[in-house]
């Protein structure tokens, strides 16, 4: 305790993302894709979760081995029974300094209106909503369920009521797809909620093996900035967090907030301190691992505490994963390789 575990490229582990169910009502093409995640898809069993105690016993060995953040991922998190009461179990644990964790909230909005307020009494400190297009035709493309923007628009709205604010925003950038709705997006929101909303533009990622992604859909970063700056002048902002994935600027005019995550022309692998637990359990070092560490045969196994934190801490001794700075440096890894875990059931 009080020291710090690092990897093998020296970095320390800081946020753990934990995906609390496979399912989401959504079928984003980068994500989900309807002719994948069909009605022939079989989801896990309820058995195969982790239950809440086994999520908050985890969370809690994870706080002890240096984890300050905690991300609530899917799927679609808001889906997953009483979710709230696992919120309420997560947001009492506390760092060996007695620090609460910052606690926070991934989520396609469309059960945020009504599931706001629960989530800040129950202790939640933050929420990100996904949100890849204003057009409602184009975000209806996007989701795949004709899923309507102003409900999410709504959630979000009664995030920043309820006291959420500043509530972030997370939009996938394809090109040739919804690269037109940067600007009309970015001032839309401006319009509506001010700077109660921090804009990220995250570059389309090849993670899984069902999203047929091609370098040819990624619109850089330094495009997306480009495209801002015809509106109005940006300065940059210092990194606010250490391993931080977004590079943040602001509007000089309205002070808007936008992030940039180029997680593919400009990897951030140097000082990924994240960690990512799969909705049954599996510990994966990298979003673009093949393979997952049973945590949740230690859990079911009956050891003890003591020996699941010598895992952990194992584990992460030996961490080597920098995928996305490899991609930059080489070609794209081809067809022949492993199949790498999907996005929904390991977390944003
Ligand atoms: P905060 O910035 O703390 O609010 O967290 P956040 O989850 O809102 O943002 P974060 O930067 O953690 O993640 C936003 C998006 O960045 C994710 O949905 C992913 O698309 C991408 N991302 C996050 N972590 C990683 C990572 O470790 N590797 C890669 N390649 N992409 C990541
Ligand atoms: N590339 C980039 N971001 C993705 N997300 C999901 N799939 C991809 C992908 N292929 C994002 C979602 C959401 C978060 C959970 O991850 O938009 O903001
Ligand atoms: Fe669902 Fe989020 Fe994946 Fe879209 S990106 S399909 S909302 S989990
Ligand atoms: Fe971290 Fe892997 Fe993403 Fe690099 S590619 S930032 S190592 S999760």
């Amino acid at each position: 305790p009080g020291q710090d575990r690092l990897d093998t490229l020296a970095r320390p582990l800081r946020d753990l993302r934990i995906s609390v169910t496979d399912r989401c009502n959504f079928r984003c093409s980068y994500c989900m894709p309807k002719e994948v995640f069909d009605s022939h898809h079989v989801f896990l069993p309820q058995s195969a979760l982790l239950s809440f105690d086994e999520i908050t016993r985890l969370a809690g060995l994870f706080a002890q081995a240096g984890v300050r953040k905690l991300r609530l991922t899917g799927g679609e998190p808001l889906l997953r029974r009483n979710f709230e009461h696992l919120v309420e179990m997560l947001a009492a644990l506390r760092t060996p300094d007695g620090q609460p964790l910052d606690l926070t909230l991934t989520t396609n909005g469309s059960l945020l209106a009504r599931k706001a307020a629960a989530l800040k009494a129950a202790g939640l400190g933050r929420v990100t909503v996904s949100l890849d297009a204003i057009d409602d035709a184009m975000f209806r493309r996007m989701n795949d369920v004709d899923f309507s923007v102003e409900d999410v628009l709504e959630g979000i709205a009664t995030a920043i009521a309820v006291g959420f604010a500043p509530v972030k925003v997370n939009m996938v950038v394809k090109k040739g797809t919804n690269d037109d709705q940067i600007v009309p997006l970015a001032r839309a929101l401006q319009a509506r909620f001010g700077n109660d909303v921090v804009l990220r533009f995250i570059e389309f990622m090849d993670v899984g093996s069902t999203n047929g992604w091609r370098l040819d859909d990624v619109l850089p970063s330094r495009d997306v900035l480009a495209r801002l700056r015809e509106i109005g002048p940006l300065t940059a902002l210092p990194a606010s967090a250490e391993g931080e994935t977004a590079r943040r600027w602001r509007f000089d005019d309205t002070g808007q907030e936008i992030g940039l995550i180029s997680s593919v022309t400009e990897a951030f692998c140097g000082n990924c301190n994240r960690a990512r637990l799969s909705t049954d359990g599996q510990l994966y070092l990298c979003l673009f691992g093949t393979h997952g560490h049973d945590l949740r045969a230690l859990l079911r196994g009956g050891v003890d505490d003591g020996e699941i934190a010598a895992a952990i801490d194992h584990l992460w001794a030996h961490r080597d994963d920098r995928y996305s700075a490899l991609r930059t440096a080489a070609t794209p890894p081809h067809a022949a390789e492993e199949r790498r875990v999907e996005m929904h059931y390991i977390g944003g």
